[in-house]
């Protein structure tokens, strides 16, 4: 039998997110040759396997194959948390926060304390210390959850905070889990290994469908009784797959052929990219680090709806301030990239100049600012 694949991808020209990737044709190949045991029943010999690679990855006892990073987070803090009052604590732009369509709340009836790093960037120590809800004073919903989300907005959090923060966490017995859907990234900039990073954390989620470019899934890893009660809470919400072979197969090409060279060089061309672009006279919302680029739009009198037309007349997708960039992502696409950018500059001075530059540019559509949508 030979196979038709659809490649190269039609993720080489969307900027939208690093979820766009398409599989490749190794992903595809893999998925042939998956076992196609009941992972209900646990019986799947692939995906146990791919369990078990990124529980050993990240030091941890066990590993579960669910479907989002969604599920993978809120299934862990569900599992974290047993009886409400309870809070969790994050930075107030995570994921786990603003874009889980108010699972915390749903799922696990949890109050959320969402802190301002104080250095605009990452949470510290000492922020998280300010908001902590301690003692048993009953007009309160006392923090049991620390989340951290790294990379967040494609910026790293050094491992040195998080050992403070993990440290703080211990002394006042609590839980800390991370939104690592892209600790992958964080990993292959900073070398520090998936396991030094999982010291610090009781659980981890892990996307596969990010950077790494599978097309389907996340791992969360932790202690092995931690790992059953969320089995128990995936099934409830409608979370367990069958043959989840073929997409674990999938997902373990993604590491082997992407981690962490791969990522790596999606870094190298995302600086290149934000050196270019600061040529043009454009700032960055936030310290340009791994695979994201924050464009503060207001600052270069743009509007987010001129730079995703200029994208559209060069047949890139751009969602607005936020540009990702992937493993799939060409060169010519790049160029086009620029050319969109001064080209909305352009527009934007001709707009001035006769007069409609009052026009207060649309910017990111959070009250945060730093994501237009997902
Ligand atoms: C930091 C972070 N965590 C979790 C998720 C959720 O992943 P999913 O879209 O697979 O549910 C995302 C999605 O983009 C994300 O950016």
């Amino acid at each position: 039998m030979t196979l038709e694949y659809n490649y190269p991808s039609v993720a080489a020209t969307d900027f939208k997110s690093d979820t766009v990737t398409t599989p490749t044709p190794a992903m595809l190949k893999a998925m042939l040759t998956a076992t196609h045991g009941d992972d209900v029943y646990k019986e799947d010999k692939t995906t146990n396997d791919l369990q078990e690679r990124v529980a050993v990855m990240t030091g941890k006892p066990a590993g579960l194959f669910v479907v989002s990073g969604t599920m993978g987070n809120q299934l862990c803090l569900r599992a974290h948390l047993k009886q409400p009052p309870y809070s969790i604590l994050c930075d107030y732009r995570a994921h786990v926060y603003t874009h889980e369509a108010a699972g915390l709340a749903v799922l696990s009836q949890a109050m959320v304390t969402p802190v301002h790093p104080s250095n605009g960037v990452y949470l510290t120590a000492e922020d998280v210390a300010k908001y902590l809800i301690l003692g048993n004073d009953i007009h309160t919903a006392p923090t049991k959850v620390i989340s951290l989300e790294n990379t967040l907005g494609g910026t790293i959090m050094p491992i040195e905070e998080i050992a403070k923060i993990s440290e703080l966490a211990r002394r006042h017995d609590l839980i800390v889990h991370l939104d690592g859907a892209r600790i992958w990234n964080a990993s292959a900039e900073t070398g520090v290994s998936l396991s030094e990073y999982g010291k610090y954390f009781d659980s981890m989620s892990l996307c596969l469908s990010k950077g790494v470019g599978a097309p389907v899934g996340t791992v969360i890893v932790g202690e092995v009784e931690f790992i059953e009660t969320c089995n128990w809470f995936r099934k409830q919400t409608g979370g367990g797959i069958r043959q989840a072979g073929l997409l674990a197969a999938a997902a373990d090409v993604a590491i082997t052929d992407h981690f962490p060279h791969k990522l790596k060089e999606t870094h190298q061309v995302t600086q290149k990219l934000a050196h270019d672009l600061a040529q043009l006279g454009i700032t960055f919302q936030l310290p340009v680090q791994t695979n994201f680029i924050f464009l503060d739009l207001s600052k270069a009198g743009i509007s987010a709806s001129t730079l995703v037309d200029e994208g559209k007349k060069l047949g890139i997708t751009i969602m607005g301030s936020r540009i990702a960039i992937h493993h799939q992502i060409t060169n010519d696409s790049i160029e086009k990239l620029k050319l969109a950018v001064k080209n909305s500059i352009e527009f934007a001075r001709q707009q001035r100049s006769i007069g409609n530059g009052h026009k207060k540019p649309i910017e990111g559509s959070l009250a945060y600012g730093i994501y237009d949508k997902l």
